[in-house]
């Protein structure tokens, strides 16, 4: 049993924390290190987007945060539980119970319709009968503006709508944190417009955590807060969005600008 004194410390605490993590891949002989020595701590109803370039560790730190994967090393607190030390059946319940994940391919059964997808982690929770299952899954569509959408497929969905199917299917356990993954990544500039208004409402109305990894500046920007990773490391931490393209501008161009 945790002591009171351990009780509130735990209320206290960030809803993430992460010192000094350290995930390193041995293939063969070579050993890849997709991050040395990550620290960021995240608040409960923050905005975050992580942006770097390909093979910056962005993936990586996004399964780290997921709670799908293990850091080689350091320490992860999400709600004041220690993940790393935890089995894999322990960071499956707190992973069901705290995240709700979206996938750049919106990763929807094909031929089930938009309700029942986002039924389906339903039916894992006990207690819940089938009418609660379907009022629950119904109101979310509603909530993502796909009220007049629900027994339609997802091939009979616009991209943008099967991402809206796959949003409301994130949040249907009440996660505090969601979290994405070139969430717009396959989406036109239109529509991905309006998936990100759709992601500011929900943290902003529902003060839903919500932390994406993107390539797109829009997508960036549009985030409360930006974290620039580089090589495995955080190289810019910022709620100045002009910081974070500019960290990641001389991320792009290696070469010293005073001699162009
Ligand atoms: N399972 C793995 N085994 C070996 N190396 C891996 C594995 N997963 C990732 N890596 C390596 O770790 C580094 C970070 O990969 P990661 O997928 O986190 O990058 P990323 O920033 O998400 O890139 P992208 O923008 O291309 O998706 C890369 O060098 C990658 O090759
Ligand atoms: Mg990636």
């Amino acid at each position: 049993m945790a002591t009171l004194a351990q009780e509130t410390q735990r209320i206290a605490s960030p809803l993430i924390s992460i010192r000094e993590v350290r995930k390193s891949y041995q293939l063969e002989e070579i050993q890849v290190d997709a991050l040395r020595g990550v620290d960021l701590e995240i608040e409960s109803g923050e905005f975050v987007a992580l942006v770097g370039a390909s093979g910056s560790g962005k993936s990586t730190l996004m399964n780290t945060l997921g709670c799908l994967d293990r850091p080689t090393s350091g320490s992860y607190r999400l709600a004041g539980h220690e993940i790393v030390t935890m089995n894999r059946d322990q960071r499956a319940k707190i992973r069901n119970q705290q995240i709700g994940f979206v996938f750049q391919n919106f990763n929807l059964l094909n031929r089930t319709s938009a309700l029942e997808n986002v039924e389906l982690p339903l039916l894992y929770q006990q207690g819940m009968t089938r009418s609660q299952r379907r009022e629950r899954a119904s109101n979310l569509l509603d909530r993502v503006g796909l009220g007049d959408r629900k027994s339609h497929h997802p091939g009979q969905l616009s991209g943008g709508q099967q991402q809206r199917v796959a949003v409301a299917r994130a949040l249907v356990n009440e996660p505090s944190i969601l979290l994405g993954d070139e969430p717009t990544g396959n989406l036109d500039s239109k529509t991905s417009r309006d998936v990100i208004q759709l992601f500011g409402e929900l943290n902003e109305r529902d003060a839903i955590t919500i932390i994406l990894v993107t390539h797109d500046p829009e997508v960036a920007r549009a985030a409360k807060r930006q974290v620039v990773l580089r090589d495995g490391m955080i190289v810019c931490d910022t709620t100045n969005f002009r910081e974070a393209f500019e960290a990641l501008r001389i991320n792009a161009e290696p070469v010293d600008q005073e001699d162009q």
